[in-house]
């Protein structure tokens, strides 16, 4: 039984397949897209008011009560802040980003974890509200939060990685994990998480693949600058590039990665020696003396290039603070460097004119970071950032003759 497929099943295998070989062609390059002139940067990202002065957003909510109350006995907050999540929630949210999204904002804090190396976040352990199981025994922290039901609580300042885990969905990149941003309570953290400041918590995937070297446990091979930009080579002839470091990661995952980073002007995976732009003297590429290494591509490495072993061939993108702030006269174009296709979804949404919009839609999602931005009105202008670098990215594709390629698993 189920030994050998009849005729007919095997004819649909090959039709299957040839018709996956056409998606996979590249496409024709498509008409260009339209520049809308330049206009000034936006303010910065932050809260419209502090906690403290009572001016959240809107002031009309009363000040924090602790967690348990809020999402336990408190059911008309607590079903205003899941509205989004569970009726009205955008299809680009899958249902298992609902539930780690629902997680994250409402979850209790049941532990607490230091991150080696990592001071300025903590990791957490969370329970579902009305998750019956009651304390947690110290002996589950050491499962090393294999269930997934764990968050690493980052900087206030670090918010933005919220907004980079929507755009990642609303482009259907599906490579960031999801985030949200939470006011904490619980008497089991520190006081500077529970000051009333709004941090982003980003789920932590149990699973990810570290280096067994203790200096370079920030990814998952090791990757020279030099070495990556011959694995981006089409027909590349070299065999030495089929087995080298990363070769099980497919080209498509660092188009995604070069777009994504790119809309963020994240450096720090792909340059974080800020080759690609003059830095600022207070940079901390500049501070830790890697600017001056770019005369010297050799010696060059990607950062942060992380799988998951349940997952091998699919990077994940974790640390997506990006830069909201960075001048668009100083973009840096290297993040896109040897990339010669990007996933069609994702430049179809770009060019369709409503990337702020679907944006909104999402970020309305996360009724925290939503009310603390300020809604639509305060969001807008690092929208507008986002949209306009969208708009030099659809140019330079077009300017250089690059082209799209279908989500499928080619
Ligand atoms: C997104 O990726 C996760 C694994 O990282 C996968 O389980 C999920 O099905 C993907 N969602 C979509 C919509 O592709
Ligand atoms: C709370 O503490 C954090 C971290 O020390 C700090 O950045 C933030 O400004 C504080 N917030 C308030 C409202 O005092
Ligand atoms: C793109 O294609 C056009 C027309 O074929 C050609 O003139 C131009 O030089 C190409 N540009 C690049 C950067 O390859």
């Amino acid at each position: 039984m189920g030994m050998k497929p009849p005729a007919p099943m095997a004819l649909g295998v090959l039709l299957a397949l040839t018709l996956l070989a056409i998606a996979c062609l590249p496409p024709s390059p498509d008409q260009s897209p339209h520049l809308p002139p330049a206009s000034p940067p936006p303010g910065p990202w932050q809260e419209v008011a502090s906690p403290l002065s009572g001016g959240r957003a809107h002031g009309k909510r009363p000040p924090a009560l602790p967690a348990h109350l809020q999402q336990d006995q408190q059911p008309s907050r607590g079903r205003r802040q899941r509205r989004g999540v569970d009726g009205e929630a955008p299809p680009w949210f899958s249902s298992d980003d609902l539930q780690k999204m629902r997680l994250l904002a409402n979850g209790r804090v049941v532990s607490k974890t230091r991150v080696p190396a990592h001071g300025q976040v903590l990791r957490v352990e969370l329970r579902a509200v009305g998750d019956v199981e009651g304390d947690i025994s110290p002996a589950s922290l050491e499962e090393d939060c294999r269930d997934g039901r764990c968050g690493l609580i980052k900087r206030p300042g670090d918010l933005y990685e919220v907004l980079a885990f929507h755009l990642d969905r609303v482009l259907g990149l599906n490579r960031s994990l999801p985030a949200v941003a939470r006011r904490f309570t619980s008497h089991l953290l520190p006081y500077s998480y529970t000051n009333g400041s709004l941090r982003p918590i980003i789920w932590w995937a149990p699973d990810l693949q570290h280096l067994e070297d203790a200096n370079n446990d920030q990814n998952s091979c090791v990757l020279r600058w030099l070495q990556y930009q011959e694995m981006l080579r089409p027909h590349r002839s070299t065999p030495a590039a089929g087995d080298g470091p990363c070769s099980s990661i497919p080209r498509g995952e660092w188009s995604r990665l070069a777009l994504f980073d790119f809309l963020l002007q994240v450096h720090d995976r792909l340059d974080r020696y800020c080759c690609g732009f003059q830095p600022d003297p207070s940079e901390p590429c500049v501070e830790e003396r890697l600017h001056e290494k770019c005369r010297n591509p050799a010696e060059l490495v990607l950062v942060h290039i992380l799988v998951r072993k349940s997952s091998p061939s699919r990077l994940v993108f974790i640390d997506n603070a990006g830069r909201p702030q960075h001048p668009e006269e100083e973009l840096n174009f290297r993040l896109l460097q040897g990339i010669d296709s990007f996933p069609a979804a994702a430049v179809a949404t770009l060019r369709s004119g409503r990337l702020q919009s679907l944006l909104l839609e999402s970020l309305r999602v996360d009724q925290e970071l939503w009310e603390s931005q300020g809604g639509a009105k305060g969001l807008r202008p690092l929208l507008q950032t986002i949209d306009r670098r969208a708009r030099i990215l659809l140019r330079y594709i077009q300017e250089h003759n690059l082209t799209v390629f279908e989500d499928s698993p080619c």
